[in-house]
């Protein structure tokens, strides 16, 4: 400690934003001292967790090396409100943004053109994290980053300690996500880093009721038929997370969590923090097992 933890993936929609907010502000719960950074500058996202638009931006440090207090924003005031225990310590929350503006994401594409321009913003961005760490006492901070090979997504893997490829079930993300995983993620391990494997939208616990109608039972009542479907779709789950040996084989990474697709998450109206609206939620209890590994050091 203090770590830096990055997330990344190969493809889109994963689910990183959601676990690194989610995971920010259960580390924050227990005490620590939390800087979470939106480095998603192609699409950035973080804004919509916290419903929340700054005056100052990530951005504005990069480029005009504005005052780090007017990009890191306290959201501790979000945990306080929804906490269960208020008398407990809190860890500090801060949140860095990116600037959504066209404008701002076509700056930042424009700006890696030039070499020299590539240097500064990179210089700004690694003592951005040092100063997190030393100014701010920040025991964690947590970059959320594109998914494929970008710029921005690259130089957070290289500051980070510990890199968390997510990945959902599915042909397309495997086969990407072990290409990228033996082409780059090896270069950042040699120097010190640690990669994972995160499994997020797990297939098996959501099953469709028709399956269960049709499978599993001859009853009638649809609420009896899904109290009955309970343990099948825990055997499911756990029958396509044995098959996964074959992921860490191929990548050469551990599998630090594998984490189920819970539908209340997925298809709601807009996004919200888990661990703080519904801390009896089974993603929040997902959460709490990720900060207890060995490789997150709480
Ligand atoms: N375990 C889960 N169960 C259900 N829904 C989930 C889960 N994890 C994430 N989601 C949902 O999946 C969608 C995509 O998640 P998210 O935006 O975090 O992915 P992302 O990897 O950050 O995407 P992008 O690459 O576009 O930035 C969101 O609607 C989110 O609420
Ligand atoms: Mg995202």
């Amino acid at each position: 400690m203090p770590r830096c933890i990055a997330f990344h993936s190969y493809k889109g929609g994963t689910g990183k934003t959601t676990i690194a907010c989610n995971l920010a502000a259960m580390l924050s719960l227990k005490g620590y001292n939390v800087s979470l950074l939106d480095l998603d500058v192609y699409a950035p996202s973080l804004h919509a967790y916290f419903d929340y638009s700054p005056n100052k931006w990530i951005n504005d440090l990069l480029f005009e090396n504005s005052d780090l207090n007017e990009i890191m924003v306290d959201m501790t005031s979000t945990l306080t409100k929804h906490a269960a225990d208020r008398t407990k310590k809190m860890g500090k929350l801060l949140v860095g943004f990116s600037n959504p503006q066209k404008d701002e994401i076509y700056r930042l594409e424009g700006s890696i053109k030039t070499a020299n321009a590539n240097i500064q913003l990179l210089r700004r961005f690694v003592q951005l994290r040092e100063d997190l760490i030393s100014d701010y006492e920040s025991d964690y901070v947590i970059l959320d980053t594109s998914p494929g090979i970008r710029y921005w997504s690259i130089n957070s893997l290289a500051v980070a300690d510990v890199l968390f490829l997510t990945l959902k079930f599915g042909d397309l993300d495997i086969e990407g996500t072990i290409k990228m995983a033996n082409d780059i993620y090896g270069s950042f391990t040699k120097f010190g880093s640690k990669s994972f494997l995160l499994l997020n939208l797990v297939s098996g616990y959501c099953i469709p009721r028709t399956y269960l109608q049709g499978s599993q039972s001859t009853n009638k009542s649809n609420s009896s038929v899904l109290a009955e479907g309970t343990p099948i779709q825990i055997q499911t789950f756990e029958k396509e997370l044995g098959s996964d040996t074959f992921l860490s084989d191929q990548t050469k990474m551990e599998l630090i969590s594998a984490i189920p697709c819970y539908c209340d998450i997925q298809f709601q109206k807009k996004e919200f923090l888990t661990v703080l609206q519904h801390p009896d939620h089974p993603f929040a209890k997902q959460l709490e097992q990720l900060t207890m590994a060995r490789q997150i050091g709480v």
